[in-house]
């Protein structure tokens, strides 16, 4: 479902997720009737939202939820201008392929056909995050790799203990809980950038890695707030020119630094020490950069 910033259901919940009110006062702060106000409480209802009511009015319950508008609000609040949710997808990266341009966020429950790098497959069970956003950032297409290290890195500073293995994994005591798949679509000039992160937070199953819950009781709305801000943030400082700092806190988060690794990219592999992020967000082995590929920690 696409839920509009300006639709009246989207209003209601802006409204009631920060104070409880009557239907009277509702109807009349948005310049409705109180039937209008009953619909979209209908509508919220359906959608999952735990909406109240008593003498004094409606309240809703159930903050830690993580329903399609409480999504949207995060998304919105972020920056994002569309939001779309699905219980259930093939894959938001797909959905966002085919919407096809920026500033949208596509969200899943559940996906059935979770897409990995290289091809390999995303289990996308209930109870993790599946999210893409769509982007259209007015930077040289040799610097669009940096938006997937600035997405692993508002992951890793969202989770305590976690750390970035280069370029796109997101792990906790060597097991990935978090992968990132960014694809490009559409004009060399201008492309749009769709960037899917999938992250392990209650997972039954959490194929070779870690769920959250595993260590820590944490919500996915928590998760998914932390994340999307710190991605927000951290989007916007990429566009003021502030990668420098960004490559900082990348560096001391990245685990691969200072390790033995093995890169397997399209050309070869390439085993060293690696020593650095460089400036472009590739990474130095042993005096050499490497833009991209599958990185194994070898000690
Ligand atoms: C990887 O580690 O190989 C990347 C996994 C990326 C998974 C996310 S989940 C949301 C988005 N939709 C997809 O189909 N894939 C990405």
């Amino acid at each position: 479902m696409r839920i509009s910033r300006e639709s009246t259901d989207y209003r209601v919940y802006r409204i009631l997720s920060e104070n409880p009110l009557s239907g009277e006062k509702l109807a009349k702060k948005l310049g409705i009737s109180r039937t209008a106000v009953w619909k979209a409480v209908q509508k919220l209802k359906e959608c999952g939202v735990y909406v109240e009511s008593n003498a004094s009015g409606y309240t809703i319950a159930g903050e830690e939820e993580l329903n399609p508008y409480e999504v949207a609000r995060l998304a919105f609040e972020s920056g994002f201008k569309e939001v779309h949710f699905y219980d259930v997808t093939d894959s938001t990266n797909s959905r966002a392929k085919e919407y096809g341009k920026p500033d949208a966020l596509f969200f899943a429950n559940r996906q059935t056909a979770g897409r990995g790098r290289h091809g390999r497959k995303w289990l996308s069970e209930e109870g993790g995050l599946y999210f893409s956003v769509t982007l259209s950032p007015p930077l040289d297409y040799s610097e669009l790799p940096k938006l997937t290290l600035i997405a692993g890195l508002s992951v890793a500073e969202a989770i305590p203990q976690s750390e970035i293995k280069w370029p796109n994994d997101v792990l906790i005591k060597g097991r990935k809980v978090c992968g990132i798949l960014s694809e490009l679509h559409g004009e060399v000039e201008r492309p749009l950038v769709i960037v899917g992160v999938g992250i392990n937070v209650k997972n039954p199953h959490p194929e070779n890695g870690i769920s959250l819950s595993e260590l820590y009781d944490v919500s996915r709305r928590e998760v998914f707030e932390q994340v999307i801000r710190n991605f927000s943030k951290n989007y916007r400082m990429l566009l003021d020119g502030r990668w420098c700092e960004l490559r900082r806190r990348i560096e001391r988060r990245c685990s691969s630094v200072g390790k033995a690794v093995r890169v397997t990219t399209p050309s070869g592999v390439a085993e060293g020490i690696a020593e650095a992020i460089s400036e472009d967000g590739s990474l130095v082995v042993s005096g050499k950069k490497i833009y991209a590929g599958d990185c194994i920690h070898l000690r």
